[in-house]
């Protein structure tokens, strides 16, 4: 390899100096990096390091880094005037604006000035490294390092490899990514690369659950926090990251990949992006805010009384086992090996269908039906939330019956209306299919995408362990059976998911 990314004498240029060109700045002079910063605007560089190094004195206050490895690593941190001092860098990193032409310009101005073996890498998060590199002299030496805000918080970097990126530059990138203290996963030049490509199915899917009226927004953050395991709900998230940032990521991979329905964004976001309801920087997105709080949703209350008895389909006769346990441990008679008595409310439980199919199938009365989604978890303790699903026609004392029985162990229950995949299994199903595609595109190993989509995107699991903790084959049928009912092609299943489930395989296997 032309650069030695372990020597103690390494120098890498920053070339831009605003949030993320400080956050690499940071983490390689944290590293024992001597940097380089650049920066177009007057000052900007200056201000940078101060900030940098205020920020590693905060660190050093609170007793996580020592005060000879604050005076360590600030003494790396070196403003330079002129673009011509990255004569000495032997990586230089840009972090500009996020325009094709300006990163073109500077790569090219960047060729005259250093040296042989000098890698160059950008930190573009929607541009192709390809299209950039192609500006270049010699495009071989130019690759993708792309981190995350904030990045010292954030230890994952994505480096690509654009079509013409020499592996040595890669594994360089790889390597220094790895010394910065960061994990750094390999990807091909694809839109969205690893991360902003997996994020796709959360959010969109989550608009579309709520443009169908399943539920509200709250109540799909609620069923995705406490049944499906998410640190924050697809709603919170939207306003946390502000509808100005993710409504126009959300358009350019769906137009990059020529309209693929598995990404396409959703006409509600528009409106509330066009209305300025970007967020919590805007003081009111989905929730309003007051002082930074999200106001308190409405919390339905548990009505009282129970059901006569309850009839349980045998669909999944494993989940019918649990709910048959639910049921008695509350009192009330369960019926189980018979059709269901004149009264009795009939619990199904589909997979990627909807109530009122499962009920249909099963010649029950939809006046008394209501579904559970048994994916997540049923059994107090295996799970904080359960959802129950009605038909269009299940009466309300059925569906009040139903919640007070399912709610009587202390766990909370959200009602939904009808919808095939409930909310978390069609939320979950698109994130896991979504994810083996970036599998069968081989834009990078399975194991890479877990890794920077467990770390990107702070989910439970990467999409493909998720996967194989709800049964490949489970996911599968929640797509096959949501595809069906829809007539959508968002939701076709992924090659690589219907190969492996077929198979009996985890999502995980890599073909030899
Ligand atoms: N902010 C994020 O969350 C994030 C995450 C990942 C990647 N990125 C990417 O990182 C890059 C930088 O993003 P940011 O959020 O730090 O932007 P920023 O606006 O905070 O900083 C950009 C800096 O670059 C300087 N600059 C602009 N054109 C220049 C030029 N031609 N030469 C030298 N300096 C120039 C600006 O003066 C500014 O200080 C973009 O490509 C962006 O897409 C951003």
């Amino acid at each position: 390899m032309p650069v030695d990314i372990q020597s103690p004498s390494l120098c890498i240029g920053i070339v831009g100096t605003g949030a993320m060109g400080r956050g690499i700045a940071q983490i390689a002079a944290q590293a024992g990096i001597r940097v380089l910063l650049f920066d177009a605007l007057h000052g900007a560089a200056t201000s940078a390091r101060e900030t940098v190094i205020a920020t590693l004195g905060k660190l050093a206050e609170k007793g996580k880094i020592s005060a000879e490895a604050l005076a360590a690593a600030s003494a790396k941190l070196e403003v330079v005037p002129k673009l011509d001092a990255m004569a000495s860098a032997q990586v230089v990193v840009e972090a500009i604006v996020e325009n094709l032409d300006v990163k073109k310009a500077l790569f090219q101005q960047l060729e005259d000035i250093i040296a042989a073996d000098c890698i160059l890498a950008t930190n573009t998060s929607s541009l192709s490294v390809t299209s950039i590199a192609a500006a270049c002299k010699r495009p071989e030496r130019v690759g993708g390092f792309h981190f995350f805000n904030p990045v010292p918080l954030m230890k994952i970097v994505e480096v690509i490899d654009g079509l013409v990126t020499a592996p040595w530059v890669s594994e360089a990138l790889l390597a220094l990514g790895r010394r910065m203290g960061h994990t750094a996963v390999g990807a091909r030049d694809t839109p969205g690369f690893i991360v902003n490509h997996a994020g796709r199915g959360f959010v969109t899917e989550a608009l579309r659950v709520l443009g169908e009226s399943v539920a509200e927004f709250h109540e799909i953050d609620r069923i995705m926090r406490e049944a499906a395991g998410f640190r924050m709900g697809p709603f919170e998230l939207l306003d946390l990251t502000g509808l100005d940032v993710s409504q126009p990521v959300m358009e350019s991979i769906y137009n990059q990949y020529y309209q693929e329905p598995r990404y396409r964004p959703s006409a509600i976001a528009a409106q509330r992006l066009a209305g300025g309801l970007l967020g919590r920087k805007t003081g009111r997105g989905f929730y309003a805010y007051a002082n930074g709080t999200a106001a308190a949703m409405p919390v339905a209350s548990v009505p009282a009384g129970k059901p006569a008895s309850v009839w349980i389909s045998q669909t999944h006769p494993e989940w019918a086992e649990v709910l048959r346990d639910i049921v008695a441990a509350a009192g009330v008679t369960v019926e189980i090996d018979h059709d269901p008595g004149p009264e009795a409310l009939c619990i199904v439980t589909p997979l990627g269908g909807d109530a009122t199919t499962s009920c249909l199938m099963q010649g029950l009365d939809p006046q008394r039906t209501v579904a559970i989604d048994g994916l997540f978890g049923l059994a107090a303790g295996t799970t904080k939330r359960r959802t129950l699903m009605t038909t269009p026609l299940t009466t309300a004392a059925m569906r009040d019956a139903a919640h007070a029985l399912f709610a009587v162990d202390g766990t909370a229950v959200s009602v939904i209306r009808d919808s095939a995949g409930f909310v978390a299994q069609r939320i979950v199903a698109c994130i896991v299919n979504i994810g083996c595609d970036i599998a069968q595109q081989r834009v990078a190993s399975p194991a890479d995408i877990d890794r920077a989509v467990s770390l990107g995107l702070g989910y439970p699991r990467g999409p493909l362990a998720f996967g194989d903790a709800l049964g490949a084959r489970n996911v599968l049928a929640v797509l096959e059976n949501m595809q069906q009912f829809y007539g959508d092609p968002r939701y076709r299943p992924s090659p690589w998911l219907k190969r492996r489930a077929l198979l009996g395989v985890s999502l995980l296997t890599e073909e030899t």
